[in-house]
């Protein structure tokens, strides 16, 4: 299983004093030192952390996998057929929200959905979608062409009892099993940190995890070349133990 770092919240410490530092960019080269597999950055429409500044650095720099995650708008659009991520994961995005905070309803926007992948597809930038572990939305993902689905953890990961974890752990998997039957590659992401992900590797349908906040938060007090060499670490531990048996 793979680590893509989300860099979102470096970014953040920036804007906290509209200076120049930390740079999300320089966090990005650290991390594949690290042993990251990929570099996620969110380009959201109010810019309220990652910029368009870093976004064409990134891209210039990046030498494992960037991964732009935006909403899927026109203008987004038009950005990353100028940018030309290696991917772009397109989530939902409402001005209001602290973060992303549900999957994308891929089933009611199918047709829209489409047309934006096959736009994308002709640029040659890979495209996932961030859906909710419910398979209708990742039927509706292949349907749309997606190459890749990323399933929402975020239930996982604020569960506040070990049995809604656990359900919320085979949710995950089931949707995971279903994608791989139906040929797409298998990403999951959001709220996942050092203490959760152990359970998350026993899921070897999983390929990629994208991991941001958590990260960020350890690199305060072992730096950030530590914080993502640990999570690589801990996959790579966690995918040495007996995969979940199937419910
Ligand atoms: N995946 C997606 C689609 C996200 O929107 C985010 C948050 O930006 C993440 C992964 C990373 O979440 P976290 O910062 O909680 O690790």
């Amino acid at each position: 299983m793979e680590l893509s770092v989300n860099v979102d919240h470096v970014a953040t410490v920036r804007e906290a004093r509209g200076g120049t530092q930390p740079d999300p960019v320089y966090a990005a080269m650290v991390a594949e030192l690290a042993g990251a597999s990929g570099i996620v950055c969110h380009l959201r429409e109010d810019r309220r952390h990652i910029n368009d500044r870093d976004v064409r650095l990134l891209r210039e720099v990046v030498k494992t996998r960037l991964n732009l995650e935006m909403a899927a708008t026109e203008d987004m659009v038009s950005i990353a057929r100028e940018l030309l991520p290696d991917l772009v994961t397109l989530v939902p995005e409402r001005r209001q929200e602290r973060t992303t905070e549900g999957g994308l309803n891929v089933v009611d926007q199918r047709h829209y959905l489409r047309t934006v992948v096959d736009v994308l597809h002709e640029a040659e930038i890979q495209v996932s979608v961030f859906v909710e572990p419910v398979l209708e939305q990742v039927e509706a993902a292949a349907d749309i062409g997606a190459d890749i689905v990323e399933l929402h953890t975020g239930h996982y990961a604020n569960a506040t009892t070990s049995k809604t974890a656990q359900q919320e752990l085979h949710r995950l998997q089931n949707a995971a099993e279903f994608a791989r039957t139906l040929g797409l590659h298998i990403a999951a992401g959001h709220g996942l940190t050092y203490d959760n992900i152990l359970p998350i590797c026993r899921v070897h349908a999983i390929q990629d995890v994208s991991i941001g906040h958590a990260i960020v938060a350890r690199a305060l007090y072992v730096g950030f070349e530590q914080a993502v060499r640990q999570m690589v670490e801990l996959i790579r531990y966690g995918r040495l133990l007996p995969p979940l048996g199937l419910r």
